[in-house]
């Protein structure tokens, strides 16, 4: 439910953790067929969201749950560019069920209209993946005046999921997908300093927005379960995705024979973007999947098929969920739960 950030439902993180929990891979019913990436369940009459999804991972992660006969919503800045991915799915997936709605995370202001005009009665599931990674200072700020990685993966995406909430509170059992990245893994928020403000680091910004972001999934997954909802809220991540590796699809992104070359050696331990989308649509579609649980690429993390795996130790400590709950919330003046 979207609510004033004054009126938030108090901090789960010191509750009793997730529904994930080691015992829900060992459930996973040893009759379950294994997950064909190539043919995942059906999931016709289901209405999915993907931010990002004109480009990158985003884009396969649409073109995927398209096959699976669901209506697939992509959210993003460019018309032109949403239009030209659309174009690409319904190319390559008969039948397939796509349209557009214009969102900019980083413009809080875009995000109640672009809810409304998603025209749907329930969402069944939220993929939260549009991201931005800068390479390079100096530090740049949103309209808002906060960090633009920080704002764009973290804030947009805590918004524009309490600006959801009613739609997925509507579906049976919705599913928040949160795209997450190893580059969180060596980084750690700073409660004094959560934005970067002092000797700002773009890649040290960048790990610590994709930090914000997980910790943010579990924290909501928390609070759905502590107050009865029927939506929860999940991880996955794309291991190590690269251009080079990625197919072409000619609307969206051209792969040159040299780039495919290039990428050759890279493709030992890093994968495509068509194969960094698996997590996500594992996380979205797999009936076995549950709230809290982490999907990611079976070796090493960072390429192959996609499997749950155990949730980072310095996500279990949740010592900064509840502080970077409450920021978020009297950032955006909205609160998920
Ligand atoms: N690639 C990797 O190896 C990797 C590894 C770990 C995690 N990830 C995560 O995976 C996600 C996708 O990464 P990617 O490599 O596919 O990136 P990408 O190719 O650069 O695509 C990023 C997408 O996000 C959209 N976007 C950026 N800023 C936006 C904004 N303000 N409002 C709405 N949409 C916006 C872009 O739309 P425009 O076309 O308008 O720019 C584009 O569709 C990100 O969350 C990233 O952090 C990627």
């Amino acid at each position: 439910m979207t609510t004033p950030s004054g009126s938030s439902t108090p901090s789960a993180s010191s509750s009793a953790s997730s529904s994930a929990s080691s015992s829900s891979s060992a459930s996973r019913s040893a009759a379950a067929p294994p997950w064909d990436v190539a043919r995942p369940p059906r999931a016709d009459g289901r209405v999915f969201l993907v931010t990002g999804g004109n480009a990158g991972i985003g884009y396969f992660v649409v073109e995927q749950l398209a096959a699976s006969g669901a209506e697939v919503v992509l959210g993003s800045r460019d018309p032109a560019r949403l239009q030209a991915a659309m174009a690409s799915v319904r190319g390559r997936v008969p039948g397939a069920r796509v349209r557009a709605v214009r969102m900019d995370l980083a413009d809080p202001l875009s995000l109640p209209a672009a809810v409304a005009e998603l025209r749907t009665e329930r969402l069944d599931a939220v993929v939260l993946n549009a991201g931005i990674a800068l390479d390079h200072p100096p530090r740049r700020e949103s309209a808002d005046g906060n960090e633009l990685m920080f704002a764009t993966n973290h804030l947009g995406h805590f918004a524009l999921t309490a600006h959801l909430m009613p739609l997925l509170a509507a579906a049976p059992a919705a599913r928040v997908v949160t795209m997450g990245s190893i580059a969180a893994r060596s980084e750690r928020l700073d409660a004094a300093d959560p934005q970067s403000a002092h000797d700002y680091r773009p890649k040290r910004a960048y790990g610590r927005s994709k930090l914000a972001q997980m910790s943010f999934a579990l924290e909501l997954d928390r609070r759905l379960r502590a107050a009865g909802s029927p939506v929860s809220s999940l991880i996955a991540h794309p291991g190590g995705a690269l251009d080079s590796l990625t197919p072409s699809r000619p609307l969206v992104h051209t792969r040159s024979a040299g780039a495919r070359l290039l990428g050759l050696p890279a493709g030992a331990v890093l994968q495509g973007k068509d194969a960094g989308a698996w997590p996500a649509v594992r996380a979205v579609l797999d009936p076995a999947a549950r709230g809290g649980e982490i999907w990611g690429p079976r070796v090493l993390g960072l390429r192959g098929r996609p499997r749950s795996e155990p949730v980072w130790p310095l996500l279990t400590e949740h010592t900064d969920a509840a502080w970077l709950w409450e920021l978020s919330a009297a950032l955006t003046g909205v609160t998920p739960v």
